[in-house]
């Protein structure tokens, strides 16, 4: 956005946990009409501080707790950041635009709202929330006060649903990373339960696409699902990615699948997520740009290419953090 739009000026608001890195920043941080400010959303003080300062015209808030596991073991994490965050982030707005015309509030969050399909079926946007993890019950709630400011205060809000996300930049808690990472150090793949549960994978820079697509185009008060038409087992993505690694990394065929270890399945885990996107592409023109074997070879490059950020982020706390996921399965 920050090359599309040179007369926009974009406030990158970040309280940078453990997912968040400056790292991942350097390629725009010298951009005259950037501006990074470390703070947290459910700090009213210093949100407003903000509002007021940079005069903030529209949001897109994609502030977030995002892992299924981590919320497993720690929901109220994520009744903070997700749902208290997000309606004081509303209130917020709400109060600095006062009913003035000309804002958007675009609200990002997942399809695991809809709850988990059986074979058949998709998401769509009609379809009923049923949120089963505490971090989709968290992004459910949030996507309803959302909903909620629209009808009662006709607070001018958008808000996109989007699949699972991969590419560059991914902290390796997340499947499509922690699997590269432990391929590349020969450490065990830990696929839960037997490695049947299918998720629709969606290119990072799609995702970013399909946002700047709903922002500048979408009808207000809507919700937009956002998917990459792409349905992929975990057992059968994670072989490809070993295939691919075994190449990349000049191992013998084979070598790799043979770090697959089956663990104990996650709590409550959702079987199938898929998309229905024919919504945005039909009223917004936005569709993937890029098959997923195009997606995956240029993401595993990314990981290859950057070792030293795996490192870093992977140092610290980390190991700790995987050995306690881990360890009990
Ligand atoms: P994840 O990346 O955590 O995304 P989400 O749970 O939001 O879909 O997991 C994707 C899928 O991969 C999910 O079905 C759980 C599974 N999974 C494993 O089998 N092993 C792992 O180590 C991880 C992190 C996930």
């Amino acid at each position: 956005m920050l090359s599309k739009y040179p007369d926009y000026r974009i406030i990158n608001l970040d309280k940078l946990t453990y997912a968040g890195n400056l790292k991942n920043l350097v390629d725009v941080e010298k951009s005259p009409n950037y501006v990074f400010v470390k703070a947290d959303i459910c700090d009213a003080r210093k949100i407003k501080s903000v509002f007021e300062e940079y005069q903030i015209s529209d949001v897109i808030h994609l502030a977030a707790e995002s892992h299924v596991d981590r919320s497993i073991e720690g929901p109220m994490e994520f009744v903070m950041t997700n749902v208290v965050g997000t309606v004081n982030l509303l209130q917020i707005a709400k109060d600095f635009w006062k009913g003035e015309d000309g804002h958007i509030f675009h609200h990002v969050s997942t399809d695991e709202v809809y709850g988990s399909l059986g074979d058949e079926g998709l998401f769509e946007e009609t379809t009923a929330y049923d949120p089963r993890s505490p971090y989709s019950s968290s992004k459910a709630s949030s996507d309803h006060f959302v909903r909620a400011f629209y009808h009662t205060y006709n607070f001018p809000i958008k808000i996109s649903n989007c699949s699972n996300n991969y590419g560059s930049h991914q902290f390796p808690e997340k499947l499509i990373p922690l699997m590269i990472n432990n391929i590349v150090k020969k450490k065990p793949l830990p696929i839960y339960g037997k490695g049947e549960n299918i998720r629709d994978w969606l290119w990072v820079n799609d995702h970013a696409s399909a946002i700047d697509t709903i922002f500048h185009k979408g009808r207000i008060g809507e919700a937009y699902n956002v998917g990459g038409l792409n349905e992929w087992t975990n057992i059968d993505l994670v072989k490809y990615l070993c295939r691919i690694l075994d190449d990349k990394l000049g191992r013998e065929k084979g070598e790799n699948e043979k770090l697959i270890t089956y663990v104990q399945d996650r709590a409550g885990h959702d079987m199938r997520y898929a998309i229905d996107a024919s919504k945005i592409e039909k009223e917004l023109n936005w569709k993937p740009s890029l098959e997923f074997e195009e997606g995956l070879d240029k993401t595993v490059d990314w990981y290859l290419e950057n070792s030293d950020w795996i490192e870093e982020v992977t140092s610290g706390s980390y190991q700790d953090y995987y050995d306690k996921m881990y360890e009990n399965r």
